[in-house]
């Protein structure tokens, strides 16, 4: 039954300490101590910085952190942090990065590091020549924005260009100013948001218009992060041989540029790995997934982010192209102790260095989810751990998890009831 009588209304939340929250917390959901002791104990996080991190903080919720080994990129051995809570997604980098280890790994490259600030004007009486007038001052505009932050400056980065769009939008045209800014090593969004910010009221005064939005944008194509690499035949054969791996995963490329049901878990699969490592660094994994996917349908229907071909010489080529705002400085990347112990352990010290990385684990870990489609299906590898996940579930602790797992497996039945039933039995032998 719904209690009606809780509310929802407390004034002053947001000044109490977490303590203070937490109790008020555990009194309107009826959380135990033991739930609540959990919620406050927030592990490699201090409590003082997560409460500063974000509002009306109670505590902090772990996320195992796995590394991908075998990975080569660009010459140069790395270990890859994720955090994720999928079974599978660790283990699927290292198999796809092993397969292509002796082959040299993965080959990357960046566009650049540019971002893109949107400025809305409308009611532009002639939004055609006001594009003019605002393209015509662009050394002013430069100036404006490079004003904004010297920081930025004295490390190469900076305003870069001006571009202005007439859009015909359903409120009629409206005249979108979009400023392109190099952030270099941060994500950038404080950046180009306070550029487009300062530059808001100029733009309505040279185009006579109302200015609404100024926000940066997440189809940051300015900003592509690209990774290739080659897997040859006798590393991906296994049971059915190398050309049948290669023709399934070239067929289930093909059936995801054709096909947005199926893209839309193709690139699923890609997120998993990429956005473990954006997670992991401290980085933004909506600006990444809202770039990727947007950028995944540019053409006008929803595709692939990467593409499998077969190369002269038979071997499977693959190769990914997406978005990557990621940074290195500013907001918990920089305030997380565990980011900075992932940025450490994959030794990045660029921003484009780490784009480029996550590039190549969103290709590794779609090679993997297609070899594993393509031929066994998904379940089987899923099952020992997902056995391992029901195996808690239903009450086993320390080696009885492994024990009950394994039984699960070698039933082929991985469910609770059953799990239950085999702790039982492991208990009583016991
Ligand atoms: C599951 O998290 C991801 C997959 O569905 C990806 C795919 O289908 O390509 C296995």
């Amino acid at each position: 039954m719904t209690d009606t009588t809780r509310s929802s209304r407390i004034p002053g939340f947001h000044k109490k300490s977490p303590a203070e929250r937490l109790a008020l917390v555990s009194d309107f959901a009826g959380l135990d101590a033991a739930a609540a002791a959990r919620l406050s104990d927030t592990g490699n996080l201090d409590l003082g910085l997560a409460d500063r991190l974000v509002e009306n903080v109670i505590g902090s919720m772990n996320i195992p952190l796995g590394i991908a080994t075998n990975m080569r990129v660009d010459g140069e051995d790395v270990l890859i942090p994720m955090a994720t809570e999928e079974s599978s997604v660790v283990a699927a980098v290292c198999n796809a990065a092993r397969q292509c280890y002796d082959a040299g790994g993965f080959t990357t490259s960046m566009s650049g590091t540019l971002m893109i600030a949107q400025i809305q004007a409308v009611d532009v009486a002639d939004p055609h020549a006001a594009r003019l007038r605002i393209l015509g001052r662009r050394e002013e505009i430069k100036a404006i924005c490079d004003g904004c932050d010297p920081v930025l400056l004295s490390f190469g980065g900076g305003f870069r260009d001006v571009e202005v769009r007439v859009l015909d939008s359903r409120g009629g045209p409206m005249l979108v100013t979009h400023l392109i800014v190099d952030t270099r090593d941060a994500m950038g969004a404080n950046a180009v948001n306070s550029m487009a910010e300062t530059l808001a009221p100029h733009i309505a005064a040279w185009s006579g218009g109302r200015v609404y939005l100024r926000i940066l944008s997440n189809l940051a194509d300015r900003r592509l992060a690209r990774a290739h690499a080659v897997w040859p035949l006798d590393q991906i054969g296994g049971q059915i041989g190398g050309e049948a791996v290669r023709d399934g995963i070239v067929s289930a490329y093909h059936f995801a540029a054709a096909d947005p049901y199926r893209a839309a878990t193709h690139n699923k699969g890609i997120m998993n790995g990429v956005s473990a490592v954006v997670l992991a660094t401290g980085n933004d994994t909506r600006a990444v997934e809202a770039g990727a996917h947007a950028y995944a349908a540019r053409g006008g229907q929803y595709g692939s982010l990467t593409r499998f071909e077969v190369t002269a010489d038979g071997q499977l080529s693959g190769s990914i192209e997406l978005p990557m705002a990621v940074g290195l400085i500013g907001g918990a990347t920089k305030a997380h102790p565990t980011a900075q112990a992932c940025l450490a352990i994959l030794g990045v010290t660029s921003a484009e260095r780490l784009a480029r990385i996550i590039a190549a684990v969103g290709l590794a870990q779609n090679f993997s989810a297609l070899k594993a489609l393509a031929t066994t299906g998904i379940q089987k590898g899923h099952m020992a751990l997902h056995a391992q996940n029901i195996a808690m579930m239903a009450g086993a602790v320390g080696d009885e998890i492994d024990r009950v797992a394994a039984a699960l497996v070698e039933r082929g039945s991985v469910r609770q009831d059953v799990a239950q039933a085999v702790l039982q039995d492991l208990r009583g032998e016991a």
